[in-house]
Formats: C-alpha cells, structure tokens, sequence
C-alpha cells in the first residue's frame, strides 16, 4: 500500500473531479479520507490539520478550487464570461491562502495558479470554459511534479550525505559502517503529494543501502513525529527509533560521528537561508553545531520565499493552547492493546489555568544551517552566504 495523503481523481465523462484528504488528526490509529468538495471545506481541512505539511497545503488549496470549479462546469453553473471566472477563481484563491500563514507554498501556488487563469483569459477565443480548465490543468499539475521533485530532492540530499560526511564517508567505503540521521516533524508522504522531503532524503539514503538507523523527534505539542513520522517510517519498514524532544542532546552525544546529519524539512525559507520549520527546529541546529553535526534542510523550491529577506519577517502561527495542554488517542487495555474501536479519549496534561506559549514554527538562522536541499541541487554557503538565485535560474 502506497501512502498518499491526498487522492484526487480527474474528471471524468459528466462526473467532476474528486479530492479526499487522509484525515491526520486520526492517525496513526485510524485511516480515514474525508471528501473535499468545495473551497470551504479545504480551507476547513487545512486550517484544522486534516492536511498539513507546507507542500500539501498548498496542493488541497490547489485542488479544492479545482474540484469547485470542475463541479460549476459539469453542473453548467460556471458564470458566462471568462473574466468572471477569472476574477472568482482569485477570490477563491485568496479566501484558501488565509487558512495557514507560515508555509510560503501555498502563497506560491495562489500567486501561479492567478497568473495562469489571467493568462487564460487574454487567449485568443477565451470562454469561461476555457479559464476553468486551464486553472484544473494547472493544479492537477501541482499534484504530479511534486513526487518528482520529492525524489529529487531525496536523490541530492542522500549523496550529499555520502559526499560531505564522516559517516557517509566511511560507510561508502566499508558497508558494516553505520551511518544514522534524524528528523523532526513530519515531512514525508503525508506532508507532500508523496515520497517526502527530509523523509524523501532518508528514504533515498534507505533505498541506495546506505542508512542504517533513523531517529524521529516525537515533536511536541502535535506529535507529528510520533503520529506521523513513525507511522511512515514503519510502513516502509526503515529502521527507526522514536524518542522525546528532550533525549535529542543526549542522542548526539552518544551517536558521535555515526549520526551523520539531522534533516528536517522547511515552511519557509527566506532569501539570506532563514529557515521556519516546525518549532523546534532550531533548537536540533544548535545541538547538530555544538556536536559537529551536519544541519540540512530539505525543500522544493516553493518553499524558498526571495521576496522575504530573513526570517524576522516571517509570521509565525500561533495555535491553540489545549494543543500543548490536551492530548489525544485511543484508550490502551491492561495487556497492551489500543483500544482503536473505543474511539479517542482527551487526556489534560496541564495544570488547569496555566498560561500557554504555543508558536507551531521557529526559525533557524542561515548560520547554522550547512545546505539547502532542492530539487535543483543542495545550495551551500559561499563566503558564508547563500543565494538561490542559481536554482531560479535553472531551466
Ligand atoms: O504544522 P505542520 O504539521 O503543517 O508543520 C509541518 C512542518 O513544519 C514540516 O516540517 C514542513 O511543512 C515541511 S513538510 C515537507
């Protein structure tokens, strides 16, 4: 079974096209897809983390607009003029791009997905029809180059390692050399249209022989880690090891030189190479540069955002705080067993009353950061700077 955190089927003779989410609020115990039918229940999803992850975001936004739009047009309610479709399709697009702040990829999408119905529209012999397909065509397209540019970026990061490590080094050489890495939050299949990013890299490592251990962030308050990434990671069958936000230093300084690097993926990345992710993120870069570790992060390019010079400009989400102060699962039976069937239980963990600080992202100054991995190459510093001018200009 192949891990997809969106389906989507074209449309096809008088049925529209069709978008189910994978609902990750329910995993890794429960696997449900919830349909999205219209751009309300898409905003929904994103905004209540049905979908997350910044590439998957950007793509549900993408294709919830295309399923309303792609259901107007068999149902013939399109508006008659292709500048009113136009105009609709970038209000649409606006209302979506408000459900998430931090992930750069779905301003992205809204700011590509715009140029190509203006685009439409001014072609010669233009419809209505004509606009809304242009603007399906477009988003199904989203879905599709994602996975590749996933392995790309999984192809480059994993001979990165191999080339620019102790670890990959030595393993090369000697195959009973171990070489392990690790990740934070969830960037894999269900963060993407699939294969992942930081999880891509990892799965690249896995598949050319070449990892012999991961380790996953639990990555509180969501456990995407434990939720998420390990759910991946088991499905793959990659040998991986899950442990609490605070055994991370404790990690590097037993692994040493065999931890051959911590790849996480990126929200946004800014001009100067400041990075969002996941909170905690820049805590691991701290660590990964007090210990000598490599620090990579993982990205299409969609998430590198040039016109935002450096992270002091980025806002970061500020989510609920029953996030950090409830949790929520299954009940577990004396004997171990969980409980799916019971439905989930909310457990509080705080005291009642206490203030809550929950940001979802930090950011990570380009200092502590050793490369950038695209689809394009891993950009690396020059005279202590990166410019991604270079993977822009790539045709
Ligand atoms: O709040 P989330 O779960 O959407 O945050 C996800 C992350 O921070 C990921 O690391 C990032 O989006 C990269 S996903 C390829």
């Amino acid at each position: 079974m192949v891990l997809q955190a969106i389906q989507y089927e074209p449309a096809s003779g008088s049925s529209p096209p069709a978008l189910r989410v994978l609902d990750q609020l329910l995993l890794p115990h429960r696997t449900t897809y919830v349909d999205v039918l219209d751009c309300e229940e898409g905003h929904a999803a994103i905004k209540q983390m049905k979908v997350r992850g910044a590439p998957a975001i950007a793509i549900v936004a993408a294709l919830a607009l295309a399923v309303e739009i792609g259901t107007k047009v068999a149902a013939r309610k399109l508006p008659s003029r292709a500048d009113d479709v136009k105009e609709t399709i970038g209000q649409r697009l606006d209302y979506l791009k408000t459900s998430r702040p931090t992930a750069v990829n779905l301003g992205d999408a809204v700011s590509k997905l715009k140029i190509v119905s203006k685009k439409a529209v001014i072609q010669s012999g233009a419809s209505a029809e004509s606009v809304a397909q242009a603007y399906i065509v477009a988003a199904e397209r989203m879905l599709v180059d994602d996975v590749s540019d996933n392995k790309a970026i999984g192809g480059y990061g994993a001979r990165w390692i191999e080339e620019n490590t102790v670890a990959g080094k030595k393993r090369k050489q000697d195959q009973s050399q171990q070489l392990k890495v690790l990740t934070h939050c969830n960037t894999g299949s269900l963060a993407t249209a699939g294969y992942g990013t930081a999880l891509g890299v990892i799965r690249s490592l896995r598949a050319g022989d070449m990892l012999t251990q991961a380790y996953c962030t639990e990555t509180r308050p969501y456990n995407q880690g434990s939720r998420l990434t390990a759910y991946e990671l088991v499905h793959d069958q990659i040998p991986a090891t899950l442990i609490t936000d605070s055994m991370t230093c404790a990690l590097l300084a037993r692994e040493g030189k065999n931890l051959a690097a911590i790849v996480v993926g990126a929200d946004r990345v800014a001009a100067n190479g400041d990075t969002a992710n996941k909170i905690g993120t820049y805590s691991l870069a701290v660590l990964a540069r007090h210990h000598g570790v490599k620090f990579l992060v993982a990205a299409p390019r969609t998430t590198i955002d040039l016109a935002t010079a450096s992270g002091q400009d980025i806002e970061i989400e500020q989510r609920a705080p029953e996030e950090v102060t409830r949790i929520k699962g299954p009940k577990v039976a004396a004997d171990g067993q969980v409980l799916v069937d019971e439905g989930a239980e909310l457990i509080s963990t705080a005291a009642i009353g206490i203030d809550v600080w929950n940001p979802a992202f930090d950011v990570t100054p380009a200092e502590l950061i050793d490369g950038v991995v695209t689809e394009r190459g891993v950009v690396e510093k020059t005279d202590g700077k990166f410019d991604f001018t270079g993977v822009f200009q790539q045709s």
